[in-house]
């Protein structure tokens, strides 16, 4: 790691050689791969290395609780969560940022704030599929569900359920905890903590707003596509990209150059994630995504894609939307009477080019900035990674 006093850079020092692995991929020992001088950024490696500082961080958790005599089972749930699933983009990222930023390697600090904000999200996720009321998750009972089936035994179905909601918000209360725990004991000096505290706190508000806007849009899908892509501007793309990116380049020491190019990069990037995240939610395959694609349609959720939809719709075309969209009982024919709808008035192509857009909007950013080649390419591949996807 740099050392604190390093003055911000914008110029190239990085790795020349940048290797992006598909997470999954044989690698040799992380902390060899990830240090050796020109190695380059492995992803592949990277995800290893916040898995296991997880891994750690919960197990150690669990030794704690069970010492206390306390309930082990929403540790247990959180570890199964955690451990079941996930892209880790959001330490893919940090890890990312810390080399635009012309940090070497990947020291086990960038790690761990890396896997601070993998919790951060499982925190994210943990009460967005309570307040969402989703029943799936990874392919897995959303934490609710499952901890109604762990706990509920014996009661009836609505007490059931009941509690199963109300722990699945101390289980996010939790995560939320152990996330800010695991950046506090990440090793950093004080100097970098107080650099990254204050990016941190804007993650966590604007996420929260984010959401509180979706919230308060869903069950009343309009026209105005400006408004849902603000509500995908908050409550996605600057936790999921911007944050993650900037967190990594400040514990490098970057200065507001590299920040403003991140922040140029990773908005419009973040967006186009979450908008390819809505046409997963309507059209892709449960079986990839892991959850469902009813949510979005029985909620009547205020998507960029509802709302191109409603703009764009004939008089009969709109009627029937309106109808149909936010109907909690919502089963296969309606919603493909939805879906058919979504491409017949040009909605679906629309998003698609609005995420085309987006996408080649960040990456025109990458032309003119001043960072380390191995960090522009790892970002060109995440830019792919995380638009032209299926799950
Ligand atoms: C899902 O995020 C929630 C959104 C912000 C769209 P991810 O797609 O990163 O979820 P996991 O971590 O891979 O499950
Ligand atoms: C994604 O919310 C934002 C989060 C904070 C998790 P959504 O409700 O749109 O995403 P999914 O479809 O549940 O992943
Ligand atoms: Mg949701
Ligand atoms: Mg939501």
């Amino acid at each position: 790691m740099r050392p604190e006093s390093h003055a911000p850079t914008g110029t190239p020092t990085g790795p020349a050689h940048t290797r992006v692995r598909q997470a999954g991929t044989n690698v040799a020992s992380t902390s060899a791969a990830a240090a050796e001088p020109g190695a380059g950024l492995d992803l592949a490696a990277l995800r290893r290395s916040v898995d296991e500082a997880l891994v750690e961080f919960l197990d150690r958790q669990e030794r704690h609780v069970a010492a206390l005599g306390l309930p082990g089972e929403v540790g247990r749930v959180l570890r199964d969560f955690t451990g079941g699933g996930g892209k880790r983009i959001r330490p893919m990222l940090c890890a990312v940022g810390w080399c635009a930023g012309g940090g070497d390697g990947l020291p086990g600090t960038v790690m761990r704030v890396g896997a601070a904000l993998e919790m951060f999200h499982v925190f994210a996720l943990i009460h967005d599929d309570l307040m969402d009321r989703s029943d799936t998750r990874r392919g897995q009972p959303t934490v609710h569900r499952a901890l109604a089936a762990i706990h509920g035994l014996g009661r009836q179905e609505a007490a059931s359920a009941r509690l199963g909601e109300s722990l699945a918000i101390l289980a996010g209360d939790l995560a939320l905890c152990w996330s800010d725990e695991l950046l506090h004991t990440a090793g950093l000096g004080p100097a970098r903590l107080a650099a990254v505290l204050p990016l941190v706190d804007a993650m966590r508000s604007e996420l929260v707003h984010g959401q509180y806007l979706d919230l308060l849009t869903t069950g009343r899908p309009g026209t105005d596509v400006e408004a849902a892509l603000r509500i995908v501007r908050y409550k996605t793309a600057k936790y999921t990209v911007e944050w993650p990116l900037r967190i990594g380049a400040v514990l490098a020491g970057a200065g507001p150059g590299v920040q403003e190019a991140l922040t140029a990069f990773a908005v419009p990037l973040g967006e186009a994630f979450q908008l390819r995240d809505d046409l997963l939610g309507v059209f892709g395959a449960p079986a990839a995504t892991g959850k469902s694609d009813l949510d979005d349609l029985c909620s009547g959720k205020h998507t960029v894609l509802v709302a191109f939809a409603l703009s764009r719709a004939t008089a009969s075309q709109r009627r029937m939307l309106r109808a149909l969209l936010g109907d909690p009982a919502l089963v296969g024919e309606g919603a493909d009477a939805i879906r058919a709808l979504l491409v017949a008035t040009g909605a679906r192509t629309a998003v698609e080019d609005l995420i085309r857009t987006r996408r080649a909007q960040a990456l025109t950013v990458l032309d003119d900035a001043v960072l380390p080649r191995a960090a522009i390419r790892a970002l060109r591949e995440l830019a792919e990674a995380t638009t032209i996807r299926n799950a």
